[in-house]
């Protein structure tokens, strides 16, 4: 069995903290997303990994690497253009073939992992199986709807009044017969090539198409509030470790990961928290579910539920909580008169000042 990961699509329906960068590199407790879905995909017993790469090839081939990190053996499909999920697996085609097959959104989070899924799949091999949860609104998501016995007898791209509230998770497992599907098909109405049209094609046709129901499901949508909430979620399970410098003047508390060359000076740490290696948090205070990038600098100030991408500073602002700061930040003071905010920001940001 072969995994094909897609990490493809362009940077313009990216939202801020994304938009010069790869979706699926977007850190969630310090590691990006594309790195959960390629450590689930090795736990599942797979090593051989088609990486779909778009605009972004380069920052993804920096990433991965060959993927030896993490026990797998990568090999590079470019995408011309986002055509798709099911053009995805058009152009994987020679790479893929007549192997069984894991399809993964690299920008897609399954909390616990697809082993389970993936034995399931190897054990009954069904045509096809796809991965649903429930949502409180299915209409931005690819729907299903099931009959009693659970068995898929309909898919629907993003529908207006949708049949279930069971949205499709960005895990498929597909045995050879997709190939087929996917030539069958023709694009939609955003000119791509669904992959629900081509599962449609197979249940149209009779295949089995089966479905697991999951929870732990999570995309970054562009909503802070999402992010910070799986943020909080994947740090609960972190294991504690101490690897950079804590000085007697300060104290770590609780789930705590301090990476080598992390140093921390006069501080109070409380975890669940993890702060990258090369950051230096001096006199401040890191309170529970809080990740902190490369690099930074945390100064005279208290940070809670918040995350921090690599190489920005905070220095002597007080408390900061609920935030979402990107990479290459300033936070400083401003200077005692006028009274006034000076603020940079980039589009799309979004601030609550507190006067
Ligand atoms: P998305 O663009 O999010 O695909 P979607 O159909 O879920 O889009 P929308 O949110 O508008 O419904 O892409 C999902 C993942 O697949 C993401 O990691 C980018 C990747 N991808 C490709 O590699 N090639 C493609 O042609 C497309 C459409 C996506």
């Amino acid at each position: 069995m072969k995994a094909l990961v897609l990490s493809g699509g362009a940077g313009t329906r990216l939202r801020p903290i994304t938009h010069t960068s790869a979706k699926q590199l977007v850190p969630v407790a310090n590691k990006a997303v594309l790195f959960y879905g390629l450590e689930a995909i090795a736990a599942a017993g797979i090593t051989e990994v088609g990486v779909i790469v778009g605009d972004t090839a380069v920052e993804i081939q920096e990433a991965v690497g060959d993927g030896s990190r993490f026990g797998l053996k990568v090999t590079y499909i470019p995408q011309e253009r986002p055509l798709g999920l099911a053009h995805a697996v058009q152009i994987a085609r020679d790479y893929l073939g007549d192997d069984d097959f894991v399809m993964y959104l690299g920008d897609n989070f399954i909390i616990g992992g697809i082993t389970g899924i993936v034995d399931d799949f190897r054990t009954h091999r069904p045509d096809a199986q796809i991965l649903l949860t429930q949502v409180p609104d299915p209409r931005a998501f690819g729907v299903a709807e099931l009959d009693p016995a659970g068995q898929v007898v309909g898919l629907e791209e993003k529908p207006q009044h949708p049949k279930s509230d069971l949205a499709l998770v960005g895990v498929y497992l597909f045995t050879p017969v997709i190939h087929d599907a996917v030539r069958a098909i023709e694009p939609s109405w955003r000119g791509e090539l669904e992959i629900t049209h081509a599962i449609q094609h197979l249940i149209d046709t009779k295949a089995d198409v089966r479905s697991t129901l999951i929870k732990g499901y999570w995309k970054d949508t562009g909503n802070v509030t999402d992010m910070l909430e799986v943020n909080r979620t994947v740090l609960e399970t972190l294991e504690p470790r101490i690897d950079g410098d804590v000085d007697e003047a300060s104290e770590a508390i609780g789930r705590v990961v301090i990476e080598e060359g992390a140093r921390i000076t006069g501080s109070r740490i409380v975890g669940p928290v993890v702060i990258g290696s090369g950051t230096v948090v001096s006199n401040s205070y890191v309170g529970p579910f809080t990740s902190i990038a490369e690099n930074c600098r945390i100064t005279d100030s208290e940070l809670e539920f918040s995350i921090v991408l690599r190489e920005s500073s905070i220095d002597g602002v007080g408390r900061i909580e609920s935030s979402l700061i990107g990479r290459h930040v300033e936070v400083t003071p401003a200077p005692g008169v006028p009274h006034a905010h000076r603020l940079v920001l980039g589009d799309h940001s979004e601030v609550r000042i507190h006067s």
